[in-house]
Order: structure tokens, then sequence, then C-alpha cells
């Protein structure tokens, strides 16, 4: 048993992405923390919209919460960070892993990006490194670096009670997260999962995305002990070369996220859109044959 109080979590699915953000706060009326909020983007018509954000927006108003952090677990390949819009209307620093910085380096190649961008994470309000530990309210958040499905995930432990752990993990029928972008380690991967999976084993896991099969609703929080007993591709008993050789083996067949060329470019601006022309118009770059 810890001693803190259980954190109250609110999840919010994009059924586009299959995305889940979260809320996590004290109590009504306290702290709260943003995580992994989605910016709805239209990619035939290129035009994003605040559906989703607002969503989270208009429960953050109910419970009369003050938000002083909007976390990312990672920069997602699958959807458009909403972090700018939530810090605008909700103040608030943008939060990141600081190894973020080799991510940014790697796609201001791919993207050919403007000399003023440079990778060394200032695009967000804060970089935080494992170990780190803050407060929020009643809240008591310590990150862990949890890299493999790219160099600069994170898990964010409150209360040493739930741990929202972005793409690492998924439901137990799932298994777990890619590893086959640039810069991703299935061999990382797994030792991430081990340092989750050394949790006590009630700690509840919240997961960025589920996509189930027909038949099963979209869950979105397991636990370490089920991970453990039922997860297909890392419960006990699977060692490092076993998981490495079914993850590549599996990440060789997966075609590319639909959204990964317009949503790298953002995320990795901390959600912001790229600079605009004289006249206000902002463009985003496909890239031929370089993934
Ligand atoms: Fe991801």
């Amino acid at each position: 048993m810890t001693k803190y109080k259980a954190p109250l979590v609110k999840a919010f699915l994009e059924p586009d992405s299959e995305t889940f953000s979260y809320l996590v706060y004290d109590h009504p009326g306290g702290q709260a923390v943003v995580i992994d909020p989605v910016l709805d983007f239209d990619y035939a018509a290129g035009r994003t919209r605040t559906a989703s954000a607002q969503q989270l927006l208009d429960f953050v108003g109910k419970q009369r919460l003050t938000v002083p952090w909007i976390l990312e677990t990672h920069a997602h390949a699958d959807h458009l960070s909403a972090a700018p819009f939530m810090r605008q209307r909700l103040g608030g620093k943008v939060a990141i892993g600081k190894q973020i910085t080799e991510v940014q380096a790697i796609f201001r190649d791919v993207f050919e990006l403007e000399p003023g961008f440079l990778p060394d994470g200032g695009q967000f309000d804060h970089l935080f490194a494992d170990g780190d530990r803050f407060t929020v309210g009643e809240l008591q958040i310590r990150v862990m670096h949890t890299p493999g499905h790219t160099p600069a995930d994170l898990t964010y432990v409150i209360n040493e009670q739930a741990a929202f752990v972005g793409d690492t993990l998924f439901m137990p029928d799932l298994g777990t997260a890619r590893c086959d972008f640039p810069g991703g380690s299935a061999s990382r991967l797994y030792h991430s999962i081990q340092r989750l999976l050394a949790l006590p084993e009630a700690t509840d896991l919240y997961v960025c995305h589920d996509y189930p099969k027909p038949g099963r609703e979209h869950r979105h929080r397991t636990s370490v002990a089920e991970q453990r007993q039922h997860n297909i591709h890392v419960h006990d008993g699977i060692d490092e070369a076993g998981f490495v050789r079914m993850r590549q083996a599996r990440d060789a067949t997966l075609g590319m996220p639909r959204l990964i060329l317009p949503a790298i470019q953002i995320n990795i601006r901390a959600g912001q859109l790229p600079p605009a022309d004289e006249q206000g118009r902002v463009f985003l770059k496909i890239p031929i044959n370089q993934l």
C-alpha cells in the first residue's frame, strides 16, 4: 500500500486514431494534468479541429480544475497533439521526455525543416528525465524513461498507483507497441517493459491506444498483474531474444500509420504548426520514398 490516495482518472477516446487522452486530478475543484491531448485532423481536407480537445476542456470546466501541466508520453506518429490549444485555454506547461532531441534530429533531416528549427527540445516548455518527480496538488508524479517505441517515451507514475504508459504496452490481447520507426528498438522496449512489469502488481496501467478486434469494447486500463499473466508478447517467461524476434517479424508486416507524416512534423514542434508564409498560410511536407 502506498501512503497516497488514488488519483481520479477520466479517459477520452478519440475514435479516428483510437487514442486515449487523460485528465488526472486529485479532487473536484483541485489540480489536474492533461496527458496526450488530440487535435482532430481531416487529412483529405488538410483541416484541423478541436472537438476532441474541447471535450477535455468541458470536463475541466465542470470539475473546476486547475491544470498546471500538459504532458506528452512521446512524439506521436498517428495523431496530432492538441497541446498548444490546451495551453492556450488552460495555461500550464507542455512537457515531454528530454530524448525528444534525438527524435527531432532524425526528423529534421527527413523533413528538411527550416534552419530556425533547432533539435534542442526548446519548442517544449519543459523536458523530463528518468527519475524526475513533481507535485500537482495531491498528485505525486514520478517520471520513467521507457524508450523502445521511440527514443523519447515516458511513463508518468501518479501516486504510485496509476502509470500512464504511452505506447509501450497495449491491452493483453494486442501486446506491445511497434519499434520500427526511426530511432525505435525492440530490445530497448523489452527492457522498458520489464521496468513497468516490476511495479507493484496492483498498479493500474493506462494505455495510449486500443485497437480491439470485433466483439470487444475499447479498454484503456489494465494492470501489472494482468499484463504479466496474459500479455501475448511479454507475459512472464518470455525472454528478450524471443520478444525481439517476434517484434521485428511483426513490425516487418506493418504499414506506416496514416497520419505519420503530418503528425510527426507537428508533434516534434510541441504541437505547433510550421511557420506561416507571408500570407499566413501553413504547409506540411510529404517526403517521397524516405520512410
Ligand atoms: Fe506512438
